[in-house]
């Protein structure tokens, strides 16, 4: 044809196959179905749901991204792709193991792997200096939009390399994802924030910089004031911080913080309540009136200054331990920006979150439990107590969302000992778990490290979309199951009696 279109005339045309059945829904060029037809149905028929021009672009586009980091780490960067076990012993990434029962060895179990940890760290042992592998990795937790049981991690480890070129690198890998997926230069170098400086600051260890919005500490001015929920707090080693929300009071009415939407996302995180002050034009305080009349006119503009408040803000506050506190507002931070519709879509907001601390505190177990896992290296300058060292661990923070995660590892046995003591193993657990690599480590394992990308969680927020399933080709629903083919299902009985397994 004139638009250079090739019109065939056929002369005889042959049903290889007929649609036989009337289909769920229908299979048209429209994204409407997407609104119309429940997930849940669109998962059941997924071959069918995948012929939608959106979950094309979708997984075109991740094809695309693994195709080009493929090629950059291969072809620019010398590194080699390794394939690691799947049937293996669990590695500690937090979360629980999906087991599977051995039949030749009765009673025993492999674990699928929540990442390829040790296996990488192995390699750099192996003299296979730099490492990737697009892994599949599966962890049995609670679900969320950016979370699934089986998901893939861009996976790398490096030897003989330093922090700082680990993180140029990596740096480097992402810039050109984004240049080359969506015409974006992202900074050179990227921003960088320490844990405690983003806990702090943003209540969060992933903030989301494209808006302001920042915490403070106001637990000085409440100090013994006649707000008893607030000085008692303080007295028994609690915090208060603020959120100044500016121009919040008009927009958030006092049905809203007391009783609706607001109070709700408090709560929801951990809130008893939700004291608030609204600031009048003339720098009165208007809200929980005991609260409002508790500080004198010299401690309130104390606060209004801490806060950087004027007429017209709103500051909510959280009370308790620092954890709960910084849960909350971070939690009030996020959802107030939504729906002031004050995030800049057009913005970028890319960082790296440094100085992680090795261990934090499981209250609930009695016991220090590893922040990332318990292979991550001190940082030398804490070396003298390690309970509280800061750990060489960066994650990086794409608007709000942990993208990758690394460190650089222990390669050192006695250091690798210590660690698991801290974290609660005796030495005959240690030698029971990870006896292995605490031999690999003492034949000479050169220093290393690495990260892991979720590659799923960077393809859904390149394509824009709003969960990590609509790129993944057949992900579980938020019930960790498949609904195209009804797993996980019963077994055979004789399955069970081969597998030495019952199930009562
Ligand atoms: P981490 O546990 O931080 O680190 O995982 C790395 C990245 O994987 C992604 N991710 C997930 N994506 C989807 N569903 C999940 N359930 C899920 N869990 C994690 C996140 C995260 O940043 N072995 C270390 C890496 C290392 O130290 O090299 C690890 O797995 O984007």
């Amino acid at each position: 044809m004139k638009t250079g279109d090739i019109e065939v005339a056929a002369e005889n045309v042959v049903v290889l196959n007929s649609v036989n059945r009337a289909l769920p829904f229908p299979v048209t060029i429209s994204n409407d179905v997407k609104e119309i037809i429940t997930e849940e149905i669109r998962l059941r028929y997924r071959f069918l749901d995948l012929r939608r021009p959106q979950m094309q672009s979708n997984l075109r586009l991740r094809h695309k991204v693994v195709k080009l980091i493929r090629r950059y780490l291969e072809d620019i960067h010398d590194f080699v792709e390794i394939e690691t076990p799947m049937l293996s012993k669990s590695t500690p990434e937090g979360a629980r193991d999906y087991l599977v029962p051995s039949r030749v060895q009765p009673g025993t179990f492999y674990a699928l792997p929540q990442s390829p940890q040790l296996f990488k760290q192995m390699l750099m042992v192996s003299g296979f200096e730099r490492y990737y592998q697009i892994a599949r990795c599966f962890r049995d937790e609670d679900l969320r939009a950016d979370r699934q049981p089986e998901f893939t991690q861009l996976d790398m480890e490096l030897a003989f390399t330093p922090l700082e070129d680990m993180l140029r690198l990596n740096e480097d890998l992402m810039r050109h994802i984004f240049h080359e997926i969506m015409g974006i230069e992202l900074p050179n170098p990227f921003p960088r924030i320490t844990y405690a400086e983003a806990v702090s600051r943003f209540g969060s260890d992933r903030p989301d910089l494209r808006f302001d919005l920042e915490l403070k500490d106001v637990s000085n001015i409440f100090l013994g004031c006649s707000f008893k929920i607030f000085s008692d707090t303080i007295e028994n080693g609690g915090i208060i911080k603020a959120l100044c929300v500016p121009s919040g009071s008009q927009f958030f009415s006092n049905t809203a913080l007391k009783k609706g939407d607001v109070y709700a996302e408090a709560i929801k995180a951990g809130a008893k309540g939700l004291p608030f002050l609204k600031v009048l034009d003339n720098g009165d305080l208007d809200g929980v009136p005991a609260l409002a009349s508790c500080l004198r006119p010299e401690t309130k503009k104390q606060l209004l200054r801490l806060c950087s408040a004027k007429g017209g803000d709103l500051l909510l506050f959280a009370v308790g331990h620092h954890t709960t506190v910084n849960q909350i507002l971070d939690r009030l931070r996020l959802f107030v920006a939504h729906q002031m519709g004050i995030i800049d879509q057009t913005k970028h907001s890319i960082l790296w979150v440094t100085d992680f601390p090795m261990f934090e505190w499981n209250d609930t177990e009695q016991r220090f439990e590893a922040l990332h896992h318990p292979f991550t290296a001190p940082n030398p300058d804490d070396f003298n107590d390690l309970t509280s060292a800061r750990a060489l661990a960066y994650d990086m923070v794409y608007n709000g969302v942990e993208i990758g995660g690394g460190s650089l590892r222990i390669y050192k046995r006695e250091v690798q000992e210590k660690v698991l003591e801290i974290v609660g193993l005796s030495p005959k657990q240690a030698e029971e778990k990870f006896g292995y690599l605490l031999e690999c480590l003492d034949m000479g394992a050169p220093p290393h490290g690495g990260i892991a990308f979720g590659l799923d969680r960077l393809v859904m927020l390149l394509s824009g979309a709003s969960s990590i399933r609509d790129v993944i080709a057949f992900p579980k629903t938020t019930t960790a199951q498949c609904a195209l083919t009804k797993t996980p299902s019963e077994v055979d009985p004789l399955q069970l009696v081969e597998l030495s397994l019952s199930t009562r």
